[in-house]
C-alpha cells in the first residue's frame, strides 16, 4: 500500500515509517516541515501530490501545559487539523487512520474504558483531541480512530522534548541514587514499536472505527518505574512521591486504562502485557548501545 505518515519524525511517527516499511508498504513520511496540519491548503497540497491509500495522522500539539496555555492552537492542531486531514483523505478516497488518547477520558470510571464509554475531558489537550475525534468520524466513513495511552520508544517524544520516562528514570538513578515517583496515575504504558505494528495490522483491515490500543494491563508510574529498575537490575532507592511534591498544573485523568475491547472483538489485538513490551524495549536498548561502544 501507499501509506503517508504525518508526524514522521515523531516518537511513534518515526516507528510507523519502519513498521510500514519492513511490511513491505511505500511509505511517504512527512515532517512538520513539509506539512502543517493546521493548514487546510498545506494539507491539500503535500497529500495530492503523493495521492496515499491510507493516511496515518499522529501530529498533534500534545503538551497537556501548553495547550491550557494556548486552547485556541490546540484546536487549530487538534481539532481543525483532524478536520482538514479527514476532508483531503475523503476527497482522495484515502483511508485516514488519526491517533488520539486516553485523556478524552475524566479517570472516575476506576476499570478500564471500553469505546463506547462516554468521554469527558479534563483539560483543554483533552478537548481538542475529542473535538477531533468527533471531525474525523463525521467527515470520512472510511477512517480508523486509535486511542492510545503513556507512549515510549526509541526516539524522543518532540512534543515533551528530552528523554523519555524510561530514560529519564534510568539517568536519575544513575545521577542522583534515588528517585521519587507518583504513585496516584494509573496508565498502560505502551511501546510505539508495538503499537506501530498494530496500526500496520489495523491498515490491512476494513472494520473502520473507534479502537482502544494499549499494552494489557496497567501500573502507576511508580510501578512502572519500579519494572525497570529490576529489569535492568538498577541499584537505587525508590520513593512514592507525595502529590504535593510534583503539584500537577493542569488536571488529569487519575485512572485512563483503556480495554482494547473493539480490536480483540475483531480478532487483530496484537499487544502482549506491559511488561513484556517494556522487555523489548530495553533488550533492544542493550543492543543499540552495545554495537554503539564497539563501533567507538
Ligand atoms: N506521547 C504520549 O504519551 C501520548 C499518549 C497518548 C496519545 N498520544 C498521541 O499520540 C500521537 C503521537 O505522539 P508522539 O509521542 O509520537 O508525539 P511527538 O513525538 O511529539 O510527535 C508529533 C509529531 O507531530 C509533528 N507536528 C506537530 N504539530 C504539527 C502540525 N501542525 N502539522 C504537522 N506536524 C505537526 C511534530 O513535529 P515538530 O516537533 O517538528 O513540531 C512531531 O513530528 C499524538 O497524536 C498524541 O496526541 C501520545
Amino acid at each position: 500500500m501507499k501509506i503517508a505518515v504525518i508526524g514522521a519524525n515523531g516518537q511513534l511517527g518515526s516507528d510507523l515509517v519502519v513498521a510500514f516499511s519492513d511490511n513491505g508498504d511505500a511509505v511517504c513520511g512527512l515532517s512538520h516541515a513539509e506539512i502543517d496540519i493546521a493548514d487546510a491548503q498545506s494539507v491539500t497540497r503535500a497529500l495530492e501530490g503523493i495521492r496515499p491509500e491510507a493516511i496515518v495522522n499522529t501530529a498533534a500539539m500534545h503538551h497537556v501545559e501548553n495547550c491550557e496555555r494556548e486552547p485556541e492552537k490546540a484546536l487549530a492542531v487538534n481539532a481543525l487539523g483532524a478536520r482538514n486531514l479527514a476532508m483531503v483523505a475523503r476527497d482522495l478516497g484515502a483511508v485516514l487512520m488519526h491517533v488520539s488518547t486516553d485523556y478524552v477520558f475524566d479517570g472516575s470510571k476506576g476499570s478500564p474504558y471500553r469505546e463506547e464509554d462516554t468521554p469527558r475531558p479534563l483539560n483543554a489537550y483533552g478537548i481538542s483531541k475529542l473535538a477531533g475525534e468527533h471531525f474525523v468520524r463525521a467527515t470520512t466513513p472510511r477512517h480508523f480512530v486509535i486511542r492510545t495511552s503513556g507512549l515510549y520508544g526509541k526516539s524522543p517524544c518532540r512534543a515533551k522534548g528530552g528523554l523519555n520516562f524510561i530514560e529519564l528514570m534510568l539517568k536519575l538513578a544513575r545521577e542522583r541514587g534515588e528517585v521519587k515517583v507518583v504513585d496516584s496515575e494509573v496508565v498502560s504504558p505502551t511501546s510505539t514499536a508495538e503499537l506501530a505494528l498494530q496500526i500496520v495490522r489495523l491498515s490491512r483491515s476494513d472494520s473502520f472505527g473507534l479502537y482502544h490500543a494499549t499494552a494489557e494491563g496497567s501500573c502507576s508510574w511508580y510501578e512502572f518505574a519500579r519494572e525497570i529498575f529490576a529489569l535492568t537490575g538498577t541499584a537505587v532507592r525508590l520513593k512514592v512521591a507525595s502529590p504535593d511534591e510534583f503539584p500537577a498544573k493542569v488536571p488529569r485523568p487519575k485512572y485512563s486504562v483503556l480495554e482494547n475491547a473493539a480490536l480483540k472483538s475483531r480478532g487483530l489485538n496484537v499487544f502482549k502485557p506491559w511488561q513484556d513490551a517494556l522487555r523489548t524495549y530495553l533488550g533492544d536498548r542493550v543492543e543499540v548501545s552495545s554495537s554503539q561502544t564497539a563501533h567507538t
